[in-house]
Parts: C-alpha cells; sequence; structure tokens
C-alpha cells in the first residue's frame, strides 16, 4: 500500500492558473490507456483525498455529478455540498488521523492525493506521501497553483513519453 500525488503539471510547476482553470491541459492530446496513464494509476486507487478548490473544480466540470466510486476525503473548512450518494467526507481533522482513516479504507489498495500541490506537502510533511507522479504539459503559465511547494529529495523512478505529455514517476526520500 502506497500514498501516490498523481498530477498533471505545466513545465514550470503550476497545476492550474490563478483563475483554477484546465484548460490549458485538457486541450492536450493523451492517450488514456497509455504509459504512466490515469486510467492505469486509477485502477489501484482505494481512496481519495483532495482539497476544497480542487473538489470545487471537479464538481463544476463534471456539472455537480460525481464520478469516483471510492471513498473520498475533501479538506475543507467550509460545509460544501456534496451530491446525493457520494462517499465524500468533508473533513478539517489532522492529516495524519486521516491517512490513517483512508489506509483502512483503501485496504490493499493504494491512496492518491489529487490535488492541491499544498495538501500533497502537507502529506508528505507527516511522512505520509511515498510517490509523485507528473504529467508535464508542453506549456509554461508563468504563475497559477503550485505543483508541490516543499523541498523533497525525490528518486526518479520511471519515465515515459505519452504523446504530448513528458511522464515521471519519483519516489519520496525520507530521512
Ligand atoms: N493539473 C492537475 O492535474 C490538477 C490536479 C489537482 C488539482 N488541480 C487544480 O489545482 C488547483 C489547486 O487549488 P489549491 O492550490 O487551492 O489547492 P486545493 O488543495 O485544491 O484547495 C485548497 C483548499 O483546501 C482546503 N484545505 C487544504 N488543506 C486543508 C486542511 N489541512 N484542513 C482543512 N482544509 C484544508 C482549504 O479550503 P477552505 O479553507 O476554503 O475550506 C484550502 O484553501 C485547483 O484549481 C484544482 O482544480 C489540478
Amino acid at each position: 500500500m502506497a500514498t501516490h500525488f498523481f498530477t498533471a503539471s505545466s513545465l514550470d510547476g503550476f497545476i492550474a492558473t490563478e483563475e483554477h482553470s484546465l484548460d490549458w491541459l485538457l486541450s492536450r492530446d493523451i492517450d488514456q490507456e497509455g504509459p504512466m496513464s490515469y486510467l492505469q494509476f486509477e485502477k489501484r486507487i482505494g481512496a481519495l483525498a483532495m482539497g476544497a478548490s480542487t473538489y470545487e473544480w471537479v464538481m463544476r466540470h463534471e456539472d455537480g455529478r460525481w464520478g469516483y466510486t471510492q471513498p473520498t476525503w475533501v479538506f475543507t473548512h467550509r460545509a460544501l455540498d456534496v451530491p446525493e450518494g457520494a462517499d465524500v467526507r468533508l473533513t478539517r481533522s489532522d492529516i495524519a488521523a486521516v491517512h490513517a482513516e483512508m489506509t483502512a479504507a483503501a485496504g490493499e489498495q493504494d491512496i492518491w492525493i489529487v490535488g492541491g500541490g499544498d495538501l500533497a506537502g502537507q502529506f508528505a510533511d507527516g511522512g505520509l506521501l511515498d510517490e509523485v507522479w507528473v504529467q508535464y504539459a508542453p506549456v509554461t503559465l508563468g504563475a497559477g497553483a503550485p505543483l508541490l511547494p516543499r523541498a523533497l529529495e525525490l528518486e526518479l523512478l520511471d519515465v515515459a513519453r505519452n504523446r504530448d505529455f513528458l511522464c515521471g514517476r519519483y519516489r519520496v526520500v525520507r530521512g
């Protein structure tokens, strides 16, 4: 069982524009069944965590429908709307406590920190982040939501090209 931060990024390390737009990403070509793709990755996931901005983006993008079947913890200080039947757990609890709940829920499967970057950083702060997977789009944004605003040592485990994207998989080096 491992905890992954899997995300797409601009080449200069932003995962959304300052206005939370992903137009720069969704216009690119990727083979979702191809190397290091989302569909392959998602099969191993038993629990998700995301921050409030990411949750709000997903809800806007999917017209209020919830597409994930796995239990999902959404970190927020607000009483966000949750669609009927969605296994979404709003939380402001301690990261380690939530990670323990996620681990129990995921069973043999892995945990996906969807974003944003600071939330992934909070898991890393607690020594709870094992891998970082980044799909780099061929674009720079100049500003926006940061990929992973922490100083972390990483080991490159794997690399692939998937159409427009340069994909890297890294292990978080601890200690
Ligand atoms: N490129 C990609 O593949 C990709 C992947 C994921 C996300 N994104 C995008 O990247 C952007 C990320 O936005 P963001 O940087 O604002 O990060 P975010 O993690 O999505 O949201 C940050 C918010 O989460 C809540 N939060 C974070 N940590 C918390 C904690 N410990 N306890 C309670 N609440 C906590 C706070 O919300 P409140 O205090 O307001 O409740 C905080 O303002 C979004 O636009 C998202 O759509 C892109």
